[in-house]
C-alpha cells in the first residue's frame, strides 16, 4: 500500500480536476500516457454480442457459471486462434486456462508458481506492473533484472549487442537461480521484441534448472515485422514455458476482461485451483461470445483480415510518432517493432520532467523509472489512443518539442 504504481500516480495527476488545478483547460491537453487501444473490435464479434444478448435463452445462459478454467468450446477456439495466426501446433483445451484478463492470471500464476524467498528474474525495463504483483502475490520474493536498454546509448541490447546480453543472461542466471523468467513480446514500454537466441538462452538455461519462462504475450498480435518462431512455442513441447494472452489489445476488449494462460496441463490443473478461490469462473457472455465469433472468423479468413488491417493502422501511427519525435524533440528514441508505444530519453530524470512539461505543454507522458532504472531519464510515449488521431501525434510531440529545447 505504500508503494503505489508510478504510472498510477501520474495518470491520477492528470485527472481533470487536477488539470484544472493546473490552470490547464482540459480539452486542449493531449494524452499519450494511456496504455490502451483504440481500433474498433471486431463487427462480427459485435453481431455475436447482438445475437447472445437477443435470444432469451443464451442471455440465460450468459448469466450463468462456466467450469473454473472457462467453457470448453472457447477453450477449443483459443487453441484454433493459435494455430490460425501463429501456428502453434499440438494446442489443446487441455493447454488453456481462461481468466478475467492477464493481469488477474499473472498475479494467480504468481501465487502458483512462486513462493517468498525464490528469485524471479525480469528485464530492465519492463511492464511496470509485475513488481507490484510480485509483492502482493508472493512477499519476500527477490527480483533480478537483466538490463536490456543502455542508459547512455539509448539502443536496444539485445539488437545491438546479442552475445554480450546472453553471456549476462546466463551469468546473473547462474548466480541467482531465479524460480521464474518473465519478459513481454512486444514489451510495454519499450515496444522491443526480444529475438529468438535470448529467448532460447532463456529456454535452455530454464528448462536445464527446473525454472519457468513465462512471456507475456499481451501485444502479441501487434507486430510491425516478421515475428520470431519462439511465437510458434507450444506446451506440448516445451512443458516449462508458459504463454500469459489477452484480448485487451488485438480485440480492443479492454474493458470486456477476458485472457487466458497457455501452459502444460500440470500448471493448468494448478490454475484452476488458485482461479476458485481468486475468481470462481472468467465472464460467460465474453467466452459465449469469443466463441461464436472465432467459430466463424478463423475459417473465413476474417480473422486473419482483422488483425492485419490493426496492424496496419498501429505501424502509421508508429511511423508518424517515431517521424513527429525526431522532428520536434530531436532526442534518442527506440522505434517500435511491434506494440503501442515508444521510450524517448530526455536527458533528465523524467519524474520532474513529465509534470513539468504537462504544467507547461498540457502533453501528458509517462515517466521511466517505473518500468526499471534504465529508464529513469526517459519518458513512455503511448500512440495507440491517438491510433485514427494522427495529426494530434505531431500536436501534441511538437508542443513537447517546443518545451525541450526552450522555445515558449
Ligand atoms: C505487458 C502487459 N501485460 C498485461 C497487461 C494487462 O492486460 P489485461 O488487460 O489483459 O489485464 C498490460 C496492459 O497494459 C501490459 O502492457
Amino acid at each position: 500500500m505504500s508503494s503505489p504504481s508510478p504510472i498510477r500516480q501520474i495518470m491520477k495527476m492528470a485527472e481533470r480536476q487536477n488539470i484544472v488545478a493546473m490552470g490547464l483547460d482540459p480539452e486542449q491537453v493531449i494524452s499519450f500516457g494511456g496504455g490502451w487501444v483504440n481500433h474498433e473490435a471486431p463487427e462480427e464479434f459485435r453481431e455475436a454480442y447482438v445475437e447472445v444478448v437477443s435470444d432469451r435463452a443464451l442471455f440465460h445462459k450468459s448469466g450463468g457459471y462456466t467450469a473454473t478454467l472457462g467453457e470448453l468450446e472457447c477453450r477449443e477456439q483459443i487453441a484454433q486462434f493459435e494455430a490460425a495466426l501463429f501456428d502453434v501446433p499440438r494446442l489443446g483445451p487441455e493447454h488453456i486456462a481462461i481468466g478475467m484478463g492477464s493481469t488477474q492470471l499473472t498475479h494467480d500464476l504468481f501465487r502458483t508458481l512462486v513462493n517468498p524467498g525464490d528469485t524471479v528474474m525480469l528485464l530492465d525495463p519492463t511492464y511496470a506492473n509485475y513488481e507490484g504483483q510480485l509483492a502482493f502475490a508472493a512477499p519476500g520474493v527477490s527480483i533480478v533484472r537483466l538490463r536490456v536498454v543502455d542508459p547512455d546509448t539509448w539502443s536496444y541490447l539485445p539488437d545491438v549487442d546479442p552475445d554480450g546480453v546472453n553471456r549476462e543472461f546466463r551469468r546473473l542466471f547462474d548466480l541467482h537461480r531465479p524460480k521464474l523468467v518473465l519478459f513481454g513480446a512486444p514489451d510495454n514500454p519499450t515496444s522491443q521484441i526480444v529475438p529468438q537466441a535470448l529467448a532460447e538462452a532463456m529456454l535452455e538455461r530454464t528448462r536445464d534448472a527446473g525454472a519457468w519462462l513465462a512471456i507475456d504475450f499481451a501485444y502479441k498480435c501487434q507486430y510491425f515485422a516478421p515475428y520470431p518462431s519462439y511465437y510458434s512455442w507450444s506446451p506440448s513441447d516445451h512443458p516449462h514455458v508458459i504463454g500469459i494472452h489477452s484480448n485487451s489489445k488485438w480485440a480492443r476488449g479492454l474493458g470486456r476482461r477476458l485472457g487466458w494462460i497457455e501452459a502444460a496441463p500440470a500448471v493448468i490443473d494448478a490454475i484452476e485451483r488458485v482461479q476458485q478461490c481468486s475468481i470462481l469462473c472468467p465472464d460467460t457472455l465474453e467466452q459465449m461470445t469469443m466463441a461464436r465469433y472465432l467459430k466463424r472468423a478463423i475459417p473465413s479468413g476474417s480473422l486473419r483480415r482483422y488483425v492485419d488491417d490493426a496492424n496496419t493502422l498501429y505501424r502509421k501511427a508508429a511511423q508518424v510518432t517515431i517521424e513527429a519525435v525526431d522532428r520536434h524533440l530531436e532526442r534518442p528514441r527506440l522505434v517500435p517493432a511491434g506494440g503501442l508505444y515508444t521510450v524517448v530519453n530526455v536527458g533528465r530524470n523524467a519524474d520532474t520532467f513529465v509534470p513539468e512539461a504537462l504544467k507547461a505543454t498540457g502533453v501528458l507522458v509517462v515517466p521511466g523509472r517505473g518500468f526499471g532504472p534504465s529508464l529513469t531519464n526517459g519518458v513512455r510515449i503511448s500512440f495507440g489512443p491517438l491510433v485514427h488521431d494522427l495529426a494530434r501525434i505531431e500536436a501534441g510531440i511538437e508542443r513537447l518539442g517546443r518545451f525541450v529545447n526552450g522555445v515558449h
